[in-house]
């Protein structure tokens, strides 16, 4: 049997978080770390990871095979099932699973994950489907594996990557643009050491709250609306304040990721100072709006800046995980280290810090 290899990315989400639960815009990078398939068609699936740890073994269809799968083989099952949904042939696959990106730092590992085993599925089964439909498989099997409710960005980042750029993607429309990332200035993601599980964090419970607010607007649609506004009609249609901060969380984080995109495409002296200013008022917009910052990553942000970060904000779901900084690249290893270090005398956790790039989206080697 031809074996062959699929790759599917990680992401680091720049700007526009929790802005894909309205329908708003995101900003992500596919990274250079991610989640590796080397796998044969087979009678059945069978795929294990030494890293990992464990096997995930089951029908073609996604039915079980009498065991039960635990950890990562849930979102194996949980892909092979949503393509059965839609009328992937039962084929099956063999083969072994590696992965480069540190899990729970909010860097999307389930979703890289989720992207390369239905990269393989389709593959194998000779049915192919559009990077945008297996994005929309990949997030409903991320539903049905951990019940967690999230949005379109991770696994849309992993499969529309582009080497050297973000991806300006429009949650409602799935429209999407490629912006620059400029030249000389590095990507450094900072792990502040307190992990952190999608479903057991405050993520559903989030969105809940802003639905609440949404379900007030009584079908007016927020995007493009100033803050005042909202304002105006949260108190007409009295929404309760926290759904109200909810609200202006979303509504900021979409006109700061346009701005971003603006500022990254002119990379002047004066645009990367602003960029540095969006970012910092982003994380803020996340910690006083959205209440998903922890004292760790709001300590890491301002170490990155006293240590000369270009920018720096908390990245991915929240309640712990990672921040994102741009620096200057040729200064990149010093800061990384220093921001490490700098963090270890204050924190009670380690970091661990990634200089990365930004690569290709989601697909066959
Ligand atoms: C998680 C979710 C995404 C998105 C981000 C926050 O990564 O999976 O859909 O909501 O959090 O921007």
């Amino acid at each position: 049997m031809t074996t062959h290899v699929y790759w599917a990315p990680g992401r680091v989400n720049l700007i526009g978080e929790f802005t894909d639960l309205s329908g708003g815009p995101v900003l992500p990078v596919a990274l250079d770390l991610g989640v590796r398939i080397e796998a044969a068609p087979a009678d059945t699936i069978d795929l294990c990871s030494h890293e990992l740890g464990g096997r995930a073994r089951l029908a073609p269809d996604g039915t079980s095979l009498g065991h039960a799968l635990e950890g990562w083989a849930r979102y194996v099952e949980a892909v092979v099932t949503e393509l059965a949904l839609i009328g992937r042939p039962a084929v099956g696959l063999e083969g072994e699973i590696t992965s480069t990106l540190p899990i729970g730092v909010g860097l999307s590992s389930s979703a890289a994950l989720e992207v390369a085993v239905g990269l393989a599925l389709c593959d194998v089964a000779d049915f192919p489907l559009e990077p945008m439909q297996l994005a929309q498989v990949a997030r409903q099997a991320e539903h049905r594996a951990v019940g967690v409710p999230c949005g379109i960005l991770d696994q849309a980042a992993s499969l529309l990557g582009r080497v050297g750029h973000a991806t300006l993607l429009e949650t409602a429309s799935l429209a999407y643009e490629y912006v620059p990332l400029p030249e000389k200035i590095a990507l450094v993601i900072i792990d502040s050491g307190i992990s952190r599980r999608l479903e057991s964090s405050g993520y559903g419970t989030r969105r809940d709250e802003l639905a609440r607010a949404l379900g007030a607007l009584d079908g007016l649609d927020p995007t493009g609306m100033t803050l005042s506004e909202i304002d105006k009609i949260a108190q007409a249609n009295a929404i309760d304040p926290i759904a109200r901060r909810r609200l202006h969380h979303v509504i900021s984080d979409s006109e700061r990721v346009y701005e971003v995109a603006r500022l990254l495409r002119n990379p002047s002296a004066a645009n990367l100072e602003r960029l540095g200013e969006v970012f910092r008022e982003g994380h803020e917009s996340i910690r006083r709006d959205w209440e998903a910052t922890t004292p760790e990553t709001d300590l890491l942000v301002e170490l990155a800046y006293e240590n000369g970060a270009v920018a720096a904000r908390q990245t991915g779901g929240g309640f712990g995980g990672a921040v994102v900084t741009l620096a200057w690249e040729k200064d990149a290893e010093t800061y990384k280290n220093t921001l490490v270090d700098a963090y270890g005398g204050r924190a009670d956790a380690v970091a661990r810090a990634y200089i990365c790039h930004a690569s290709a989206g989601a697909g066959q080697l």
